[in-house]
Parts: C-alpha cells; structure tokens; sequence
C-alpha cells in the first residue's frame, strides 16, 4: 500500500511538542522520573524516556522492582532491594552500590511531593548496539519512576475475585524468580482472564502444584485452618508474602490460624481450601472466592484474608524498622 503523505523529518524541538502530544492523550500519572542517562530527575512525562537501543527495550535484559510509599514514607524498601540485587546478580546486570540506590530512590521520591503511591526502579545493561549480548562500550542504567501505582476495584476486598488456571505455562525456576522485564506470560495470563470474564489467572507448575498469578502471589487456609504458602522456588519471592508469613505467627498466637506452611500446594488440595488469597506490593491482600467457575470455601472473602490484611496495613503504617522518612521540602 503506498503512503499517501510525506514522513517528515523531524527536528529536536518537534520531537520534544509530539512526545508532549502523545502524553496529552493518555492520563498518566507519572510523577517524577530519574534516569542515570539523564543524570537527574524529570517531572514532564514526556520527558521520561529511554534509548530505544537500550538492550532493555529490545532483548528485555532488564530488571525492576516496585516499593509502596505510604504517609509518606518508603515501606520495606530494604526488602525489595534484597530482591532487586539478587535479581541483577541472576541477570548479568551491573547496578549502583545500595546506598547509591536507596539514597536516588528516597531522593526521587522527595522531588515527586508525593505522600501516596508506588515507587518502581530498573536497571538495563545500556544502550549501544542492537545485538544479543550488550554493546561493549554499553552504560548500565539505573531509572526510577514515582508514580500512582496499580489500582483494584473495591469489590475485589468486599465480594472476593475470581480466577482462573491459566493455559500458558509457568516460566522456568531461574526465570520465575528473577524480576525481570521480561513479563510475557504475566501479560498473556492476564489478558486471557479478562477475556474469559475473570480478574486474574494462576500458575500451575509441571508437577501440578500451584505457582503464583501475574504479578501477585497467591497462599491458601488449609480445611484444617493452617496457612499455607507455595515454595519460593519456582515463583517470585513476594516482599509481601515473606513480611506476611512472619507477621501471621501473631495469628497463630491468638490461635486464628492453626500453623504456617511454606511447601508445594498440589492443585487438587489447593481447590478444596478454607479461603484462597492474592498476595502482593499493589493489591496488598484479597480474597479469591471463586477458581476455575468453582467456589473457594463458601464462596465468600473468609476471616483470615481480612486478618491478614489488617496486620499488613498496620505494618505499613507503624512498622518503623520497616519504614523510610522520606525528605519533602
Ligand atoms: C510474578 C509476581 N509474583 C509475585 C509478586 C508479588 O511480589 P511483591 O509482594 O513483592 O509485590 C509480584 C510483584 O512484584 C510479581 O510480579
């Protein structure tokens, strides 16, 4: 088919009103961005951009992590760096020291003005070339994005959400848990759900054992009131989970929950579960009520689900050994 207009050539300053164009037509709430390229921060969205030969863009050699700022301040940023360098380590991926890290992370924040939202942070090996392995002379990046964060219906806490068993297959350990950019079955699974008129999907591992949903983990109360949690050998280790898991030894004390179990789940003794639960940085914890057209329980959002909840947003609120002031002017 022949174009029937020019392609014109475009000046700097073009580009610059046609990126503003672009941003003007989506509703972003991108707050404030550093790039080590840029080596300072940026609060015009359209000015939050990358090379395209970055080898993160095109091969997907790439990592992330994302952190909630809650009134305020950073929470269990300590956790998702740990996360974050273990992730870099598994990539081949130079990073700045921590210190470096947090100190850009905490002072991007502070530029943002921000009290609420999510932080999310990369690391790509350069641009430089458009080969496999990156460019030589290629200069590891660092980004950091304030922004508002993901945001779910109120009805998935009230009524519960339901799920799916996705039919596209789990990555392979190394790649599951590692966070990189490379979220392709994370995107189709939850692309198919939707399609199929549910909220979310989950992960079902070779051996039949339940893995995690798309950015989300998922743990379960056992008929005999234990929680339980998938392996963090074959999925991503979620900040969350793990500060839950220790947080819920308070339920167990109370005697809400008879034990906490982190073991395989196979698929057939996950159905038959007291209450099923999404766990993650965004969604916090919520209900799952109903899985493959099928009810969890009473196909209704359980106690534990809401207990844990509770513990996690008082943790987020007052766990100070977990919590980071953040410096706004
Ligand atoms: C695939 C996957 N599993 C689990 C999680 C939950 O991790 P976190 O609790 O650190 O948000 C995430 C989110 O980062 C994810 O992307």
């Amino acid at each position: 088919m022949a174009l029937t207009t020019a392609l014109p050539m475009l000046t700097a300053s073009d580009v610059v009103e046609k990126l503003r164009a672009l941003r003007a037509r989506q509703p972003v709430k991108y707050w404030a961005f550093y790039s080590s390229q840029l080596g300072g921060i940026v609060t015009d969205p359209a000015l939050m951009i990358i090379p395209f030969d970055d080898h993160m863009v095109h091969r997907g050699h790439g990592i992330f992590d994302t952190a909630a700022i809650e009134a305020g301040k950073i929470y269990d940023l300590e956790a998702h760096l740990d996360r974050f360098i273990r992730s870099a380590r598994n990539s081949k991926l130079k990073l700045p020291s921590r210190d470096e890290m947090r100190d850009i992370i905490v002072r991007t924040t502070a530029a943002s003005g921000r009290r609420e939202g999510s932080i999310r942070y990369w690391a790509s090996s350069g641009p430089g070339s458009l080969g496999l392995a990156p460019a030589g002379s290629a200069e590891p990046g660092f980004f950091v994005m304030i922004f508002a964060g993901l945001v779910y219906p109120d009805s998935w806490y009230t009524q519960g959400l339901k799920v799916m068993t996705t039919t596209y297959p789990i990555k392979p350990p190394l790649y599951a848990i590692t966070k990189s950019v490379t979220y392709l079955p994370n995107v189709l699974m939850q692309m198919e759900a939707q399609e199929q008129g549910v909220d979310n999907g989950v992960f079902i591992d070779e051996a039949g054992n339940v893995g995690e949903s798309s950015n989300m983990n998922v743990a379960f109360v056992s008929p005999d009131g234990a929680l339980v949690h998938p392996k963090f050998d074959h999925i991503l280790s979620g900040c969350t989970s793990l500060r839950l898991l220790e947080l819920a030894t308070a339920l167990q004390v109370r005697k809400v929950i008879k034990g906490i179990e982190v073991r395989d789940i196979p698929v057939a003794e996950a159905r038959a579960s007291r209450e099923m639960l999404l766990i993650g940085s965004s969604v916090k914890v919520a209900p799952i009520v109903a899985w493959d057209g099928k009810p969890i329980g009473d196909g209704k959002p359980g106690p534990i689900s809401r207990a844990l909840r509770d513990l996690l947003t008082e943790d987020m609120r007052s766990g100070h050994d977990r919590l980071i002031e953040v410096p706004y002017a």
